[in-house]
């Protein structure tokens, strides 16, 4: 059985289909329809809810955090212990939210569609922040597309409605809602099953390692941005899942002196803090990473552990020198993140084996590193090449290189001839070109829908005159990322 609170309501479920979205649930099972559907594939935001879960802070104080998420890339199992908001539960006492008001006060509104998913995302806004400043509300709105009102009264409503907010139910109701959330804590492992469907919630590593042994053919579903657009996009079913996103220890960031470790059940958004913190050009990547939605429920282990060629954390983390811990029962190893990734989605995860964490080097003095993302949009796109850069120059000598791409090949790669040209040279404009030229014997890239092959390869060499030319140039902007 999993439990959640649907706004207030206790729901217990145990014979839903685990391939149950939160969106068809609202629409379908409870009669919400207020959530749309406009894509399923996580891109339009029309089916924006809000999830709140309960958050103890460092000094003790416990608060509700709350959430936008996609709905229609969320299971049904990832509600268990969490409070679900949906656009119906705004109003109150006939009053419509301050979020609602401000969307009809700034005229934010026109044939509608898309217009729950907007208030959901300004709702998470207001919860999170108390005087957002534009970027915050681009940031917070960016995963929800209108087709005709267009944006600017939107983002008036963002500001009317953010910038001088009153308290509203939730927060009069938050003591006696921490007091309900605390009382359906999961104590055991959550199951969702109909028929041979069925979708386990574990709470520990041990209990999801002997799991994943009992169940070897599971699907590990971690935010689901991947994994829910077979079941939405491509119309399969996937028959058995474990949900490893309820486990504590593998939600856990923690710095030693020289490496932080990352639970691979981490979601982006709580990476960003970390990773933005030793690596800026990670934190930029990491706003141009999907849409906040997708941030907040996509994983820095699920975007590993989908092995595309194209996913943006990859290529980083190669460049970094990061490693991977793999589990398998109650054997651990660890293992460098470019020996993961073998050939196209195929990796060197074992049956049975989950990744538990991630470690990434902390920066040093020496360490020059830089990531660009070429997409054709700078919001919620995909990179057509996403490069990353990390050299050593001391005495003006290149003493070590580490240079990786994605979209370049069937995996995410270091270019080991590019790095060979590199070593040992000074850092100057004659090696760099011949870096470029070598990039030519590293990569044969694709030509697809997101860019032609000799696009992708020039884009490449540019990527890398333009790191060589913020190097040269520190007093310049260096963390500009690139886009088409
Ligand atoms: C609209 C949209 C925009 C996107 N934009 C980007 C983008 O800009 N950049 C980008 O890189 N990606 C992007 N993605 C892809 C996706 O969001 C990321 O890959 C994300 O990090 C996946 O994490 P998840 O937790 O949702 O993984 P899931 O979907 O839960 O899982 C993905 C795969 O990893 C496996 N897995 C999950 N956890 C583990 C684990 N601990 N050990 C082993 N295997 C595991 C799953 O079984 C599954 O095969 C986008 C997706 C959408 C829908
Ligand atoms: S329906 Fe478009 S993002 Fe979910
Ligand atoms: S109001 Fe019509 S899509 Fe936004």
């Amino acid at each position: 059985m999993i439990q959640f609170l649907l706004n207030q309501e206790l729901r217990s479920e145990h014979a839903l289909d685990p391939n149950l979205t939160v969106l068809n649930y609202l629409r379908e099972h409870v009669g919400k329809s207020g959530t749309k559907e406009g894509c399923a594939s996580g891109d339009c935001g029309a089916c924006t809810v809000v999830v709140g879960e309960l958050q103890t802070d460092d000094d003790g104080r416990e608060h509700i955090r709350y959430r936008s998420l996609n709905s229609c890339l969320t299971f049904v199992s990832s509600l268990h212990g969490k409070q679900l908001i949906s656009v119906e539960d705004l109003k109150h006492k006939g009053e419509l939210h301050s979020v609602q008001k401000a969307m009809v006060e700034c005229h934010g509104s026109q044939c509608g569609f898309c217009t729950p998913g907007f208030v959901m995302s300004l709702f998470a806004l207001q919860k999170n922040s108390d005087a957002p400043d534009q970027a915050k509300a681009h940031e917070a709105l960016a995963g929800n597309l209108c087709r005709c009102t267009g944006y600017r009264p939107i983002l008036a409503a963002a500001e009317q409605s953010c910038c001088a907010k009153q308290p509203d139910q939730f927060d009069a109701r938050e003591a006696e809602t921490i007091a309900r959330l605390k009382a359906i804590a999961p104590t055991s492992i959550g199951e969702l099953n109909s028929g041979d469907k069925r979708c386990l919630v574990p709470l520990t590593v041990a209990d999801l390692a002997d799991l994943y042994d009992a169940y070897p053919q599971a699907r590990l579903l971690a935010g689901g941005t991947d994994l829910a657009l077979e079941v939405t996009q491509f119309h399969r079913t996937l028959p058995v899942m474990i949900y490893v996103g309820n486990v504590a220890e593998m939600k856990r960031i923690e710095h030693f002196d020289d490496r932080i470790e990352i639970g691979a059940a981490t979601a982006l958004s709580d990476c960003y803090e970390a990773l933005n913190a030793e690596y800026p050009d990670f934190g930029e990547l990491l706003h141009r990473f999907a849409s906040l939605q997708i941030r907040n429920q996509g994983t820095l282990g699920g975007n590993i552990g989908n092995a595309s060629p194209i996913g943006d954390s990859p290529p980083l983390l190669i460049a970094l020198g990061a490693q991977i811990v793999l589990c398998k029962g109650e054997t651990r190893r660890t293992l460098a993140l470019e020996d993961y990734f073998i050939d196209y989605r195929v990796t060197a995860r074992q049956e049975s084996e989950f990744i538990e964490k991630i470690i990434v080097p902390r920066a040093t003095a020496e360490q020059r590193f830089r990531a660009y993302k070429v997409s054709k949009r700078l919001d919620d796109d995909i990179s057509a090449v996403c490069a990353a850069f990390n050299l050593r120059v001391e005495n003006g000598v290149i003493t070590d290189a580490r240079v990786a791409f994605g979209g370049m090949a069937a995996i995410p790669k270091r270019a080991a001839h590019c790095e060979a040209v590199l070593l040992g040279q000074p850092f100057d404009n004659a090696v760099t070109e011949r870096a470029c030229t070598a990039l030519g014997e590293d990569f044969t890239p694709l030509s697809d829908f997101r860019a032609s092959k000799e696009y992708r390869l020039l884009s490449a060499q540019n990527l890398l005159r333009k790191y060589f030319i913020e190097l040269q140039t520190p007093h310049i902007e260096t963390r500009v990322t690139a886009y088409v």
